[in-house]
Parts: C-alpha cells; sequence; structure tokens
C-alpha cells in the first residue's frame, strides 16, 4: 500500500478513506493519532494490527464537539460541563461510562467505558466532522516507539501500512493528553495518565478535589488507563536522566569512561556538552514546554542504530506542572535510571 501525504485540500478524500474502513494519521495539539471508523470494528482491528498493539488497551474517541458524545454516554459526572467548557478542545481526554452496546469492544477492550478527546487541531476536527463518525486514534507510532510529533515520524513507523497521513507540521505540545476518569459521578475526578492538563489546574479551577492514580505516585500499583502498565518505549541505547546538579559529573564521567554519549537538553546544557559528546539534540529553549515538546523527537533522533551510542542522557526538569508529564514519560523510557555519580 502506498502511503498518501494528505494535504488541507484533501480532507474530504482522506475523510471518505475513514468512513469507508481505511487507516489515515491525523495531527493533534498533542501528537499524531492513527485515525479509523470507531463505529467498524474491523477498521479499529487494522489500527492495532498497523501499530502490533496489544488488543486489551481500549483506544481514544475523537469527537468533533461535545454533542457526538451524547450518542455514547447517557449518565454524565456532575463536573462534566464545567470541565468540558473550560478544557474542550484540548489536550484532555475524559472516560466517560458508556450505553451499554454503543460502542464496539475492539474499541472499549471490553470495559462498561470510554475514552473521549476533543483535539485542539483545525484540520483534524474538519476531518472527523467530515467523515461525519468518530475516530479512534491511538498515537500513531509503532508500539514500544516514542509517540510522533511529526508526520514523518509517522511515515517513518506505519508507511506502507496505512493509507495516509494529514500533515499538519510539528504537534505544539509534544506529550499525550491528560487522562480523566469521571466514569462515577459520585467520586472525584481522577487523572490516570498526566499531560499538560494539570492536577493543579483543574483542582484549583474546580475548586474541588482532583485525584491522581496511586500507581503514578507509586509504582507498585497496577495502574486504572490500561496502556500505562505496558513499558512504552524501550529504547535500545541506555537512557539516564540528569539531575541538574549532577552534568558537570556526568560529562566527567562520560570522559574518564570514554562513553559514546548522547546528549538531549536545552541549550545552557546542550552548549556545554557539545564538543564533549557524540551526538547533541538541543531542546530549542531551556524550558518545560520546549523539553515536553522535543523530548520523543529527540529519543527518535539518537536512539539511532548509525549513530551506535552507549548512552543518552537526558535533562530533568522539576516534578511540577507539565514537569509531571515530561519527567512521566521520560522515566519510562529511562526505566527510572538517573544518572549517579561513581557510576561504572
Ligand atoms: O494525546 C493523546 O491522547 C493521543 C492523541 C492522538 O489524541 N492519543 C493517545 O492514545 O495517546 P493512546 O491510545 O496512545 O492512549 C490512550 C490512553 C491509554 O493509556 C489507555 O489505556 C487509556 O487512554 N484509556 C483508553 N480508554 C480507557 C478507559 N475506558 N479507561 C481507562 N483508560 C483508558
Ligand atoms: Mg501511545
Amino acid at each position: 500500500m502506498e502511503t498518501i501525504l494528505y494535504e488541507a485540500e484533501q480532507i474530504p478524500v482522506a475523510a471518505k478513506v475513514i468512513k469507508d474502513g481505511g487507516l489515515v494519521a491525523f495531527p493533534t495539539e498533542t501528537v499524531y493519532g492513527l485515525g479509523a471508523n470507531a463505529l467498524l470494528p474491523e477498521a479499529v482491528k487494522e489500527v492495532y494490527a498497523a501499530k502490533g498493539r496489544p488488543s486489551d488497551n481500549p483506544l481514544i474517541v475523537h469527537v468533533a464537539g461535545f454533542e457526538q458524545v451524547k450518542e455514547y454516554v447517557d449518565n454524565f459526572h456532575p463536573l462534566t460541563e464545567k470541565i468540558v467548557a473550560k478544557y474542550w478542545p484540548g489536550p484532555l481526554t475524559l472516560i466517560f461510562s458508556i450505553k451499554k452496546g454503543s460502542l464496539p469492544e475492539v474499541v472499549t477492550g471490553g470495559l462498561s467505558t470510554a475514552a473521549f478527546r476533543m483535539p485542539d487541531q483545525e484540520l483534524t476536527l474538519r476531518l472527523i466532522k467530515t467523515a461525519g463518525v468518530p475516530l479512534v486514534g491511538p498515537s500513531a507510532n509503532t508500539s514500544g516507539k516514542p509517540s510522533p510529533t511529526s508526520a514523518e515520524h509517522v511515515y517513518h513507523d506505519l508507511a506502507g501500512k496505512i493509507a495516509g497521513i494529514l500533515d499538519g507540521g510539528a504537534t505544539k505540545i509534544g506529550v499525550e493528553s491528560t487522562v480523566l476518569d469521571l466514569s462515577d459521578p459520585s467520586q472525584p475526578p481522577m487523572i490516570l495518565r498526566p499531560g499538560a492538563v494539570t492536577q493543579e489546574d483543574l483542582a484549583s479551577f474546580l475548586e474541588s478535589p482532583v485525584l491522581v492514580d496511586g500507581h503514578l505516585v507509586s509504582a507498585s500499583e497496577t495502574p486504572k488507563a490500561p496502556g500505562m502498565k505496558y513499558k512504552h518505549y524501550a529504547p535500545d541505547t541506555e537512557v539516564l536522566m540528569v539531575r541538574e546538579k549532577d552534568w558537570p559529573a556526568a560529562l566527567e564521567w562520560v570522559q574518564k569512561q570514554h562513553k559514546k554519549a548522547g546528549v538531549i537538553a536545552g541549550p545552557e546544557i546542550a552548549e556545554k556538552m557539545r564538543y564533549q559528546t557524540a551526538a547533541v539534540f538541543m531542546l530549542p529553549e531551556d524550558t518545560v514546554a520546549a523539553g515536553a515538546r522535543s523530548l520523543f523527537a529527540g529519543l527518535r533522533a539518537l536512539d539511532n542504530p548509525q549513530l551506535a551510542l552507549e548512552v543518552i542522557l537526558v535533562e530533568t526538569f522539576d516534578n511540577q506542572g507539565l514537569g509531571v508529564a515530561y519527567m512521566n514519560r521520560l522515566s519510562k523510557a529511562s526505566g527510572g535510571r538517573f544518572f549517579e555519580a561513581g557510576m561504572k
């Protein structure tokens, strides 16, 4: 199959492909999604096959507006309208209990709940409206690779396996949406996956408690969002997180041990490491927003067999605000390992 890169003018063509059961990747403000008609079980199965993803991991249903959700849900959490009015379209996925049998089991993984999101991306909202159906949209990467933040990343992973990619340029946020569980109207909202909409944002806006799934805090518990239990991205190259104060020691270690090292960091650190290490991927700025936007692109660039790096050292950010989502993704990529002085 030849994978076509669709431009904005070809949205009607892409929408017809989707409506008829084909696969088209779409841009969002977070990462690219792999789109298929959520109402066609056969099409959804193709999504799992193209990604090589375990099929008990439920998918997000992407909609063009809140009205569309009402076709599948009638029992809403009392805070729903307030949350939707403030955060949609945006990087916030909401989990609701659904009307029994209203969505195919391949979408929900057989759960009585489903995840919904209205992405803040003009082209994709037009695609959904034109198709006239909701779209499933897991991140459009091969399972086990970092989520794609550009059409090129999608092409690299899925060319030949999908009908097309709607090109919307690089994504703005770079980490996947916050997943918020609203499925039990008697319980406070609970964050199952951290993203750009933070616990602090939600709690202060709602003026009421917002919980965070226990396993995100203590690693020993089983996560409630099924996708969070999979080892997400396991680079072939070792990845180490480097605390701000540890960069001089990390540099010394690289030199003494003759490590072929790569670095992912903002300009301040990247400049210092430039001539001392084998490869540097510079984040565009020294901010956590720049880190989130470019982390996956940096990992894709440096975890490349041709570079043959032995280790990738990555800048850390404070575990607050957007830093919670950044550190969550980086922890997964590094297997939770930090650089420590005196390492072998
Ligand atoms: O930003 C995003 O959310 C991107 C873009 C493309 O929209 N999509 C994305 O999809 O990250 P995916 O499939 O990679 O992640 C969906 C997450 C998984 O962790 C999954 O387990 C969780 O949402 N999820 C889906 N349905 C659920 C449900 N009914 N209950 C709990 N978690 C659910
Ligand atoms: Mg994913």
